[in-house]
């Protein structure tokens, strides 16, 4: 006799042949990769997560290029030099796109630059560069921003007189007080509840990006927004920091004076009034909040987990340390206050500070980038809206591009006369036409606060510590995991105890 189960068994069992059999046809014309199963696609066989070395292990068997699938559909990933740049420059426009549904959403609605598309975005983005510009990135005014933002943290490590400390706080500050600068014109004291509140916040929204809650939420929006705790924690994260940033608005609005423009919401405001009557115009007030946020939340973690990695390469490499603080010394002696053409003159320096960037790694996985249209990737057919993805930690350690991938070694940005080389593959802000859009004023904070620090300080372990784990924590970003340093107070080649009341004394006064 048919039972009721009977039937419901042979139902769902039919349904998921069937949905197999659809899965097969479908990625017949895509590029190879491991068979998918119906609802999870390839998730059970990557643990919920897509992890690098995952992605590696995958490269081995399918090659460059291959195809994973998640239950929204395909996700084509890129892997090595060649790929990434090929992916994303041969047909930029075609997969210059971004995925739009679930998290993305809730986070942004498709507003502001990072997780927007079409029109809108390529309006937000060319405004947003261009504000920039016209504020200065990339010249005299905004390396002012970053010299006493480096100023102050030299003062905060000075006060430590030499004792461990973990840097992390103080360094998020530091560049969390850049973009604040640059958005809303002001900084913030370190001891402000908001701002601690605001930094908290910041880390917590971009943890939930590489979490596995992130793929449940994927997978059952309602469920997850009405029942996981990570889930509501982010989102009451997600409404402060919003919140925060339309309190700013509001207070600019007030203040503002007609052809006054001192920061990136009043460029905004006036942008918005200019255009006010244009049908083709995206200024306005929901705009201007979402592109603020995505310029902090792409901004702040990004760059202070590079410090923090800088400081602890520091300590661990003594010798290359050194190295560092003999050319400062002998280029540009004590108390120089640093801008970003100094790097010229510093080869050894600058080849430092971008073997940080490429060891270091922060990134592992770009954004994820979606094609607009039917494309051709690599030779192979890619369908219109397939997710595409660049996997960052393959470019920065391709043995066919790098001598040494999995050594720290400034030698990768030199030639054999010492003289500083760009290299091809380093590609850590992405390549095409999503790259990153604070390249610039990431480069510079890097340069400028790196060289103060340590033309101030010279960085060790605390006294016994003889090893220090370097296995990054995985998140949004790979941040070292927590440790201690001594920031102590250097003396110059010259004998002199470095001149640093003096040096600070320029940005803060005596
Ligand atoms: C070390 C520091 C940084 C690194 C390694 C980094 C890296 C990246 C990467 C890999 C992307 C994805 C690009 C793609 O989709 O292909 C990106 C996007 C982006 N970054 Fe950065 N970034 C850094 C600092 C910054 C800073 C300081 C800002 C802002 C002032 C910023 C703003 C953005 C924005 C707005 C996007 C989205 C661009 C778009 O979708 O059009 N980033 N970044």
């Amino acid at each position: 006799m048919v039972t009721v189960s009977g039937v419901l068994v042979f139902f769902v069992v039919s349904l998921l042949i069937v949905q197999f059999l659809k899965l097969q046809w479908m990625r017949r014309r895509l590029p190879p990769g491991p068979t998918p199963y119906p609802f999870f696609g390839n998730l059970l066989q990557m643990n919920f997560r897509i992890h690098h070395e995952n992605l590696k292990k995958m490269a081995k068997i399918y090659g460059n290029i291959f195809t994973l699938w998640v239950p929204q559909g395909p996700v084509v990933v890129l892997q090595g030099f060649q790929a990434v740049k090929e992916g994303l420059t041969v047909h930029a426009e075609d997969v210059a796109g971004r995925p739009t549904g679930g998290v993305f959403h809730c986070v942004s609605h498709g507003n502001g630059v990072m997780f927007s598309n079409g029109h809108l975005w390529k309006q937000q983005r060319r405004f947003g560069l261009a504000t920039m510009r016209k504020m200065g990135v990339g010249k005299k005014t905004q390396e002012y921003q970053l010299q006493e933002e480096a100023c102050h943290l030299v003062e905060y490590l000075q006060k430590t007189n030499g004792k461990p400390l973990d840097p992390t706080m103080p360094v998020v500050h530091a560049v969390a007080n850049v973009i604040c600068s640059v958005i809303f014109g002001h900084r913030f004291s370190r001891d402000d509840e908001n701002f601690h509140r605001l930094i908290e916040s910041i880390d917590g929204i971009t943890a939930f990006g590489n979490s596995i809650a992130f793929f449940v939420y994927e997978l059952f929006p309602w469920l997850t927004s009405h029942l996981l705790a990570a889930y509501k924690e982010t989102k009451s994260k997600l409404d402060f920091v919003k919140a925060l940033l339309a309190k700013e608005v509001e207070s600019h609005k007030e203040k503002r004076k007609a052809d006054e423009n001192r920061d990136f919401i009043d460029y905004y405001l006036a942008e918005i009034d200019k255009t006010k009557g244009d049908a083709e115009s995206t200024y306005d007030e929901e705009n201007l909040i979402q592109t603020i946020f995505d310029l902090f939340i792409a901004g702040t973690e990004t760059t202070a987990t590079t410090l923090r990695w800088a400081l602890l390469f520091m300590a661990i490499y003594p010798d290359i340390q050194e190295k560092v603080q003999k050319e400062l010394d002998a280029v540009l002696g004590c108390s120089h206050v640093f801008c970003y053409e100094d790097r010229k003159k510093l080869p050894y320096t600058n080849a430092v500070v971008h073997e940080i960037q490429r060891y270091s790694n922060i990134i592992l996985i770009a954004l994820p980038r979606l094609s607009l249209k039917d494309t051709e990737l690599l030779g192979y057919h890619v369908p219109k809206n397939t997710v595409i993805l660049a996997n960052i930690d393959s470019v920065l350690s391709d043995p066919g591009k790098w001598e040494t991938p999995d050594q720290f070694n400034p030698g990768h940005f030199l030639d054999k006369d010492g003289n500083f080389v760009n290299r091809e593959a380093f590609l850590p802000f992405a390549i095409g036409q999503r790259v990153c859009m604070g390249e610039l004023l990431a480069r510079m904070e890097l340069f400028i606060v790196f060289s103060t620090l340590l033309q101030a300080f010279t960085f060790t372990l605390p006294e016994g510590v003889k090893e220090v784990n370097t296995k990054f924590v995985f998140g949004s970003t790979m941040k070292p995991p927590p440790y201690q340093i001594c920031a102590i107070p250097r003396c110059s080649k010259y004998g002199d105890v470095f001149l640093l009341d003096q040096f600070l004394s320029q940005f803060l006064g005596p």
